[in-house]
């Protein structure tokens, strides 16, 4: 019928463009003309509220990690949740993030000096870097840039790395993110940092395997005393532990501790468990100069994550092009370009062994080797919607692929003859099989005879 027999229309708005690249390039004086007093407002910040709440740079610290392992840092994290989506901040392992209104009073001074100018994402990079400097811990070059992201998702929150996660699934969250063992080994030295609630370390000290109730690996006297503030079932909302002896401050404790039994999570314990790793954590709790030089190596790689890349790049049809579905061939029909392929569910596909040839021999002319170059299109060749464009054959049958908008016919392609797997695979990519360009005042007719992809799709599961 013809309600399958659909082929893919697309049209393009613009001439087409290369296709942006997500990976922004930061440098250290990005904001030196437009905010020169940027970073001293933010470290005025940061100060005012430290003298208030000492648990402020941790929170900096953890809340900066966070937005960076979920899309890249581009300060999504501290989006508020909106009418029915639940933003980030308000996901599941939000517990310890605190502290917003510190990275709102610094927001505040730099736009009262420059508004419109820095992005949310860099004040926060900042932000982690004076709350490492502001307690002891080494100072840094933040290299500047970032832009702020609109879109925030509790549900996203589950790609941060859980405490209860094994070496292996560190180095997997950690690799995805372009980040090494090094990395992880040294950016785990933030938890020299800080404070834990009960949950998070839950699974060691109640419960643990089959066979022990506390975590063998853990200091006995070190799991006793958090029984006792965490008790199995803890009601206590605020109830904790200090991540490492001294909380306050930024120095190579954690490591220390960490090699005596005594760290809080499973994921701490887990650096333990590859002679690599456990190496680095030795030399990290022998040597506070080892470890910040490491550390600050490793802040910068992992405040620089940009956006996932999508698998496979949109194409350029993707990117510029509007789809729009033409059943079987439709009656009607300046610089509007339309792409013409078939669609996945064309019958021709379903044909067993699949398409086997593409015929551009049809009508009166054969239309392969058609290209039309120049500003006047000069040979271009004026088809109606039903002209046939060219032939797919299968091994039992062939079908006439029709132009399906009236308009110049540009191009054709020409090397769906010698490959028309082609067309199976990537209708909107390589496997497109013509471009023609309608007059502007047929398209407005034919547009409104065209399907979205929506209603192709009914069509489709109607049919099917
Ligand atoms: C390796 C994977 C990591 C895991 C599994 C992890 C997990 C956790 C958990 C469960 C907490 C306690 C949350 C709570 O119960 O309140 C915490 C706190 C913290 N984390 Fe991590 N973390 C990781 C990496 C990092 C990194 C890379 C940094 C920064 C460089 C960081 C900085 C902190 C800080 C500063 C705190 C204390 C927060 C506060 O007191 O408000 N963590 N982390
Ligand atoms: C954490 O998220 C829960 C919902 O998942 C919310 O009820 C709670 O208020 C949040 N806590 C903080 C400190 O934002
Ligand atoms: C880590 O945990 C995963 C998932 O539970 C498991 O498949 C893997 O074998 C574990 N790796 C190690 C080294 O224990
Ligand atoms: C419990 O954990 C310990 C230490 O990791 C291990 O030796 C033991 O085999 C585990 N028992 C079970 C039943 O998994
Ligand atoms: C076309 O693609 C579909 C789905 O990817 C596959 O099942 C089919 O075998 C392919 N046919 C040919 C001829 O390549």
């Amino acid at each position: 019928m013809a309600a399958i027999n659909v082929a893919i229309l697309a049209l393009a708005f613009l001439i087409m463009f290369p296709i942006s690249s997500h990976v922004t390039a930061l440098s250290s004086n990005y904001y030196e003309k437009t905010c020169p007093q940027l970073e001293t407002a933010v470290t005025n910040a940061i100060k005012n509220a430290m003298s208030n709440d000492k648990t402020v740079p941790a929170a900096l610290l953890r809340m900066h990690f966070h937005d960076c392992f979920i899309k890249g840092c581009d300060a999504s994290v501290l989006l508020a949740s909106k009418g029915q989506n639940t933003a980030e901040k308000d996901g599941p392992p939000n517990v310890s993030l605190h502290a917003f209104y510190v990275i709102d009073n610094a927001k505040k001074a730099v736009e009262a000096m420059c508004p419109g100018v820095v992005s949310c994402a860099d004040i926060l990079a900042l932000a982690a870097r004076d709350a490492v400097a502001l307690s002891g811990g080494p100072t840094w070059d933040v290299p500047k840039g970032r832009k702020d992201g609109r879109i925030s998702k509790a549900s996203d929150t589950r790609q941060l790395p859980a405490p209860t996660f094994n070496i292996s699934q560190l180095q997997q969250s950690f690799s995805q993110r372009g980040l090494s063992m090094e990395d992880l080994v040294a950016l785990s030295g933030g938890h020299t940092l800080g404070f834990s609630h009960c949950s998070s370390f839950q699974n060691r000290i109640h419960n643990f395997n089959a066979t022990h109730d506390l975590d063998p690996s853990m200091n006995p006297s070190f799991a006793a005393s958090l029984r006792s503030v965490c008790p199995a079932h803890n009601k206590a909302k605020n109830a904790g532990a200090t991540l490492d002896s001294s909380t306050a401050a930024f120095d190579n404790s954690y490591y220390k501790l960490l090699l005596q039994g005594k760290s809080l999570f499973s994921s701490d314990q887990a650096l333990l468990t590859t002679p690599k790793t456990k190496t680095l954590v030795s030399k990290f709790a022998a040597s506070q100069e080892a470890f910040e030089k490491a550390f600050v190596q490793s802040m910068i790689k992992m405040s620089s994550i940009s956006e996932d890349l999508p698998l496979t790049p949109p194409s350029a049809v993707d990117s510029n092009f509007v789809a729009y579905f033409a059943p079987d061939f439709i009656k009607a029909g300046h610089d509007h370009l339309c792409v013409i392929g078939l669609a996945p569910k064309h019958v021709a596909f379903k044909d067993e062994g699949g398409i086997t040839a593409v015929d551009f021999n049809v009508g009166k002319s054969d239309r392969s080797g058609f290209k039309v170059t120049g500003k006047r299109k000069k040979n271009a060749q004026h088809f109606e919607s039903n002209t046939a464009l060219c032939k797919v054959c299968t091994n039992s049958d062939s079908y006439i692929v029709r132009c399906c908008v009236k308009g110049s016919l540009l191009e054709v392609n020409d090397r769906l003859i010698k490959l028309p797997g082609l067309l199976n695979s990537s209708a909107d990519r390589e496997g497109y099989i013509a471009i023609i360009m309608p007059k502007p005042a047929d398209w407005v007719k034919i547009k409104s005879s065209l399907l979205s992809l929506a209603e192709y799709k009914k069509l489709r599961d109607e049919a099917s």
